[in-house]
């Protein structure tokens, strides 16, 4: 009776520890694996990236429409992205818009009223933006068009993502 009591609590004992080795090393082959898969997620967000617009040496006083290309990640997905952005320089400052109207979202463009030659205009509406993005009071839109923060490095404008002005 207590040999057979003992030969169960030896069973035991090696069943325990087999659990134990194997799911130690269950876990030792399963989590890098788990770390590889949710790795895009753990990533830091591409938002917050400087995308290259274009030569300083382009832009003038009055604002031009300039291609911006991006690539964004999302999971384990990267998409190549293409933006319109309004800029032009204001004395010594670069000014980046978005050209999006904060209405209901047309596309502005700049001189695209006759009446008014020097504002950004949405057709959609009829919404209208001073060339800083201000809109004009009167007019659907309620905010400013979003700007974009800026950096130079050695002649070549950078920009972040378009953020309100508010
Ligand atoms: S969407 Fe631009 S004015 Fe309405």
């Amino acid at each position: 009776m207590s040999e057979k009591n003992h030969n169960v609590s030896r069973r035991q004992f090696l069943t325990y520890t087999l659990m134990g080795v194997g799911g130690f090393m269950g876990a030792a082959m399963v989590m890098p694996m788990v770390r590889f898969a949710v790795d895009p997620i753990l990533q830091a967000d591409a938002a917050g990236d400087m995308n290259e617009l274009t030569a300083l040496s382009d832009l003038t006083e009055e604002p031009q429409a300039f291609s911006l290309t991006y690539e964004v990640e999302d999971g384990w997905v990267t998409q190549t992205m293409e933006d319109t952005v309004w800029a032009y320089l204001s004395g010594d400052e670069v000014v980046a818009l978005s050209p999006t109207c904060t209405h209901l979202g047309c596309t502005v463009n700049f001189g695209g009223d006759e009446n008014n030659p020097d504002q950004f205009f949405c057709p959609c509406h009829f919404g209208r933006f001073e060339i800083d993005g201000t809109n004009v009071p009167g007019t659907p839109p309620t905010e400013p068009l979003h700007r974009y923060d800026t950096e130079i490095r050695d002649g070549v404008i950078y920009v972040g993502r378009p953020q309100p002005q508010q």
